[in-house]
C-alpha cells in the first residue's frame, strides 16, 4: 500500500511506524514543513493508562519514552496563598521535542520516508499524492486539507474566550501545578508540570478582561514573560519563563461532521482537538493512528477500513471532547469560584470534567477526601449545633443536615416533584398517600409533591393534583401528617398553573395531546400554542393576572393549613409563569413582555404575593428552567439575573431545572446535565441551589455537594424505581446513622 501523509506530528509519525511494522512492504511518505527537532510548545502529559496503551502497540517507542519522561502522582492547587495537594493521579510528562525525536528515529529506522522542510500547499498536484492509495491528513489544528475540502468534512471551529500562552521554565515542579494568582488586573492561572530532568511546562491562561487590563494585548512575548514572571514570582523561585514560538492565542475546539473523503482521512488535531486542561490531544492523535492501522489490517477494502476507523474513533473522541468542554468551561468561569474555601475550590477543580468524583478521589487519596469531608462538615453549622462528634469521622456530604429559615433537613437528598396524573378534580387520595409516604420512609431529607395546581383550569390534565378546594387541604393534610408521623422527611408542596400546556391527556394516554372532549380554555403570556396540535391560549389580561395571582396566594395559605414544611413556586418547564419568562412564548408588547426585566415582572409579582402569606419560618423555593436550550430562548445568563431577583424577593433557594419550554429546543443530555446551571447560579448569583437531572448515584450527589455546585440534590426517576434510594445509598457507603423507620429496624445495617 502507498500512503502519503501530510504532517510529521505525533499522529503522522506514529501511524507511519505502525504501518511499516504491520507491513514492511508498504510505502509511507510523510511530508513535514519543519526541520527535524523544530517544533512549538514544551512538554505534554500522558496518563499511566495511555502509556500502557502505547506499550502494547510499539514496545520500542514506549521504552524510549519512559526512559526520558518525568513521572508524578500529585496535583497541587495553589489558591489564596496556600497549597492543597491531592495524590494518586499517576501522570507522566515528556518533552514534545523529545517525543517527536523518538518517533522520527523509530519511523526512519522502519523505513518511513520523512521529507522535512516540505510545505504542502497544492497537495493534489504532488506525485506522492497522485500515486497514493491512502492520503492521511495529520496536519494539525490548522489543517489545510480540512480547509480545502471543508464542504465534505464540514468542520466546526469553536474559538474559546480565554487567552493562553505555552511557556516553559527551569523551575522543577514535583507535582502537577494548578496555580491561581489574583492581582489588580484580574485572575491568572497556570497549568504546570515537569517533563524532563531540567524543564517544566508552564501554560498561562486568563480571561480576556484580565488580559486586556494587564496590557498583554499590546505586549510582545518578552514583555508578556516579564509581566508573568512578576505575577508568579512566588512559584518560580527566581527561575525564568522561557518561550518557544510562544504567543497569546485562543484555544480552538475542532470538530468535523465526517473525517473521510474518498481515499483521504483526517487524523489527530486536524480531525479534533480537546482543551489542553485535560491533556489528551497527543494521546488522542496516537490512538487515532492505532485505530487506523488496525482497521487497515482488518479490512481488505480501503473504504471499509476508513469507515471502521471513523466508526470506532468518532464516538470516543466526542466523549473526550465533552469532558474537555466541561473542563475549559470551568477554567473560563473560574473567577466565580474565588469565594470558595480552599478544599471546596480544589474539589470543584478536580471534579470539573466529571471524570473524577468523590469515590474515585477516595481511592486515589483517602486522606484528601477525609480532609475535604471534615472541612465540609465544619462549615455545616447545623451539624455543629448537634454537638461534637468526637473522633467519629464526619458523614458523607449527602448526609449532612441542611437548614433554611426554621427548617432543618436531615440530609441533602430530595425526592423530585413528579406528576402522577392520578387525582380526581385535584383530589389526592390513597395512591398519593402510599406513593409519597413510601418515598418519605425511604430516607430522603425532603419529599416534594407533584406539580399541584392552584385552580381547576390551571391543571395540565384531568388527573393533576390541586390545591384550590377546601377538601384538598384535608386530603393533603392526611399525607403531610403521615410523612411527619412516620418519617424524618420534610414535605414540600409545588404550586403551579399549567398555562398553555394545560387541558391535555394523561401522560400514558398521549403526552401533550389535547383531550378528546371536555377541553377547557387556556391562558398564557401570549397566544402561541405549545405544539401545532395544541389549543391556542388566550393572552392574559390584567384581570387574568390578578385572578391567577390570587389563586397562587390561596394555594399558599392552604399549604400552610395542610401543614407543609416547604413551598415551591413552579416557574419552569413552559407552564404559566415560565411562559412569561421565555422570549420564545412571550411576545407581549406591554410592560410584561420584551426585555428580561419586563418578562420577569409578572412571575416576580406572584412570588412576592406568595412570600407575603407563606410562613416566615418556612423555606420557599422557586423552580426555573435555566435555559430554553434554544438559540433565541432564555439563557444561563438570564437565569443569573432572574435568580438574583428571586432572592431579593424572599426566595430561599432556586430549584434549577432546564428546558421543556419549547418543542423546538435542542437539549444536551448527559450525567448531571443541569448541574452546571445550578453551579453558576450558586456561585455567580450567590443564591443557594438545588440541582436535578440525571443524578443517579451517591457518588454524584457527594461530588456535587462537596464541590459546592449545589446545596441539595434532587432525584426524580431513581426514586420512582426505588423509594428507598437514600437508605440504600447509606448502606452502600457504610453510613449507619441514618434513621430507618422503626418497624424496619431489624434489617437496618449495623456499624461494622
Ligand atoms: C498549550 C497546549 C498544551 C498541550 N498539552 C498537551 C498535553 O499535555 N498532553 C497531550 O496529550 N496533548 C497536549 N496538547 C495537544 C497536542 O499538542 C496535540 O493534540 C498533538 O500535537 C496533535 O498531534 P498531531 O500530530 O495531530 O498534530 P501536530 O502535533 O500539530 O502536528 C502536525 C504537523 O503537521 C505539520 N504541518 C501542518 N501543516 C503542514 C503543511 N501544510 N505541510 C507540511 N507540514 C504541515 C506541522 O508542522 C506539524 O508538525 C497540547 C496542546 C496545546 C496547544
Ligand atoms: C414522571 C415524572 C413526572 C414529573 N413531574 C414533574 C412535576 O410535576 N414538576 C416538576 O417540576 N418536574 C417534574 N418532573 C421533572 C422531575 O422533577 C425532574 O426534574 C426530572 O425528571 C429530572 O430528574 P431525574 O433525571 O432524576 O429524573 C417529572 C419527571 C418525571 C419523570
Amino acid at each position: 500500500m502507498k500512503i502519503a501523509c501530510i504532517g510529521g506530528g505525533p499522529a503522522g509519525l506514529y501511524f507511519g511506524i505502525l504501518m511499516k511494522k504491520a507491513d514492511p512492504s508498504s510505502e509511507v511518505v510523510i511530508l513535514e514543513r519543519n526541520a527535524p527537532g523544530e517544533t512549538f510548545g514544551w512538554g505534554v502529559v500522558f496518563s499511566d493508562e495511555t502509556l500502557e496503551y502505547l506499550e502494547r502497540n510499539d514496545r520500542e517507542t514506549h521504552e524510549e519514552i519512559t526512559r526520558t519522561f518525568a513521572h508524578w502522582e500529585a496535583i497541587d492547587v495553589h489558591y489564596r496563598g496556600g497549597c492543597i495537594r491531592s495524590g494518586g493521579h499517576g501522570f507522566s510528562g515528556i518533552s514534545r521535542r523529545k517525543l517527536l525525536d523518538i518517533l522520527t528515529r523509530r519511523a526512519m529506522a522502519l523505513g518511513v520516508d520523512i521529507r522535512f522542510r516540505t510545505e504542502v500547499d497544492d497537495f493534489e498536484s504532488l506525485d506522492a499524492f497522485r500515486q497514493a492509495d491512502l492520503v492521511v491528513a495529520a496536519d494539525g489544528v490548522n489543517s489545510k486539507v480540512r480547509a480545502r475540502h471543508a464542504d465534505v468534512f464540514r468542520p466546526h471551529l469553536d474559538v474559546r474566550t480565554s487567552k493562553y500562552i505555552w511557556l516553559g521554565t527551569t523551575k522543577l515542579f514535583d507535582a502537577f501545578q494548578f496555580i491561581f494568582e489574583e492581582n489588580e488586573d484580574g485572575l491568572f492561572q497556570v497549568h504546570g508540570y515537569r517533563f524532563d530532568r531540567d524543564t517544566s511546562t508552564f501554560i498561562v491562561e486568563c480571561d480576556p478582561e484580565s488580559w486586556t487590563k494587564a496590557g498583554l494585548d499590546r505586549a510582545s512575548t518578552e514583555e508578556s514573560i516579564a509581566y508573568l514572571e512578576r505575577v508568579f514570582a512566588r512559584h518560580l523561585d527566581g527561575h525564568r519563563l522561557l518561550p518557544n514560538r510562544s504567543a497569546w492565542v485562543n484555544f480552538v475546539t475542532v470538530k468535523n461532521a465526517t473525517w473521510r473523503h474518498g481515499n483521504m482521512v483526517l487524523m489527530g488535531d486536524a480531525a479534533h482537538t480537546a482543551h489542553f486542561s485535560i491533556g489528551s490531544g497527543t494521546k488522542m492523535a496516537m490512538e487515532d493512528s492505532i485505530a487506523l492501522a488496525v482497521a487497515l489490517a482488518r479490512h481488505p477494502r480501503l473504504d471499509d477500513a476508513l469507515d471502521a476507523y471513523e466508526a470506532e474513533r468518532h464516538p470516543i473522541v466526542l466523549r473526550t471532547q465533552k469532558a474537555a468542554q466541561d473542563s475549559y468551561a470551568w477554567f473560563e468561569g473560574s473567577k466565580r469560584y474565588l469565594g470558595h474555601e480552599p478544599l471546596t475550590f480544589a474539589m470543584s477543580l478536580l471534579s470539573r470534567s466529571k471524570r473524577i468524583g468523590y469515590e474515585n478521589l477516595k481511592l486515589r487519596d483517602p486522606g484528601f477526601i477525609e480532609r475535604a469531608t471534615e472541612d465540609f462538615a465544619a462549615r455545616c453549622t447545623v451539624l455543629a449545633e448537634h454537638g461534637d462528634r468526637g473522633r467519629e469521622p464526619s458523614p458523607p456530604p449527602m448526609f449532612m443536615p441542611f437548614s433554611l429559615r426554621g427548617l432543618t433537613l436531615q440530609n441533602r437528598v430530595v425526592v423530585s416533584s413528579m406528576c402522577m396524573y392520578s387525582a380526581k378534580d385535584g383530589m389526592v387520595d390513597d395512591f398519593h398517600l402510599v406513593h409519597l409516604g413510601s418515598r418519605a420512609m425511604g430516607g430522603a431529607g425532603l419529599v416534594m409533591t407533584e406539580m399541584t395546581d392552584v385552580s381547576r383550569e390551571g391543571r395540565i390534565t384531568p388527573g393533576c393534583a390541586g390545591m384550590y378546594r377546601d377538601e384538598h387541604v384535608t386530603a393533603w393534610k392526611r399525607i403531610v401528617d403521615f410523612v411527619h408521623g412516620h418519617s424524618r422527611a420534610a414535605i414540600g408542596l409545588q404550586i403551579a398553573h399549567a398555562g398553555r400546556k394545560g387541558s391535555t391527556k394523561l401522560s400514558w394516554e398521549g403526552m401533550e395531546e389535547p383531550l378528546e372532549d371536555g377541553n377547557w380554555p387556556l391562558i398564557s403570556a401570549s397566544p402561541i400554542p405549545y405544539t401545532p396540535r395544541s389549543q391556542v391560549p388566550r393572552e392574559m389580561d390584567r384581570g387574568d393576572m390578578d385572578r391567577v395571582k390570587a389563586d397562587f396566594v390561596r394555594a399558599a395559605r392552604m399549604a400552610e393549613d395542610a401543614g407543609f414544611d416547604w413551598l415551591e413556586v413552579h416557574m419552569a418547564h413552559g407552564y404559566l409563569l415560565s411562559s412569561f419568562l421565555s422570549p420564545l412564548c412571550n411576545v407581549r408588547k406591554d410592560a410584561y413582555g420584551g426585555s428580561l426585566e419586563h418578562r420577569m415582572r409578572y412571575p416576580l409579582e406572584v412570588l412576592e404575593a406568595v412570600r407575603e402569606v407563606w410562613a416566615k419560618d418556612k423555606p420557599l423555593s422557586v423552580r426555573i428552567s435555566a435555559t430554553d436550550w434554544h438559540d433565541r430562548g432564555f439563557t444561563g445568563d438570564d437565569a443569573i439575573v432572574l435568580s438574583r431577583a428571586l432572592k431579593e424577593r424572599g426566595t430561599d433557594i432556586v430549584n434549577v431545572s432546564t428546558g421543556q419550554t419549547s418543542i423546538y429546543a435542542q437539549p444536551v443530555y448527559g450525567r448531571m446535565y443541569q448541574t452546571p446551571y445550578a453551579d453558576r447560579i450558586r456561585n455567580e448569583a450567590k443564591v443557594p441551589t438545588m440541582t436535578a437531572g440525571n443524578i443517579t448515584t451517591a457518588d454524584q450527589v457527594n461530588t456535587i455537594l462537596i464541590a459546592g455546585r449545589a446545596d441539595l440534590c434532587i432525584l426524580a426517576r431513581p426514586h420512582l424505581r426505588n423509594p428507598h434510594w437514600t437508605l440504600f445509598a447509606a448502606e452502600e457507603q457504610g453510613y449507619t446513622d441514618l434513621a430507618w423507620p422503626d418497624p424496619y429496624e431489624a434489617v437496618k445495617p449495623r456499624p461494622k
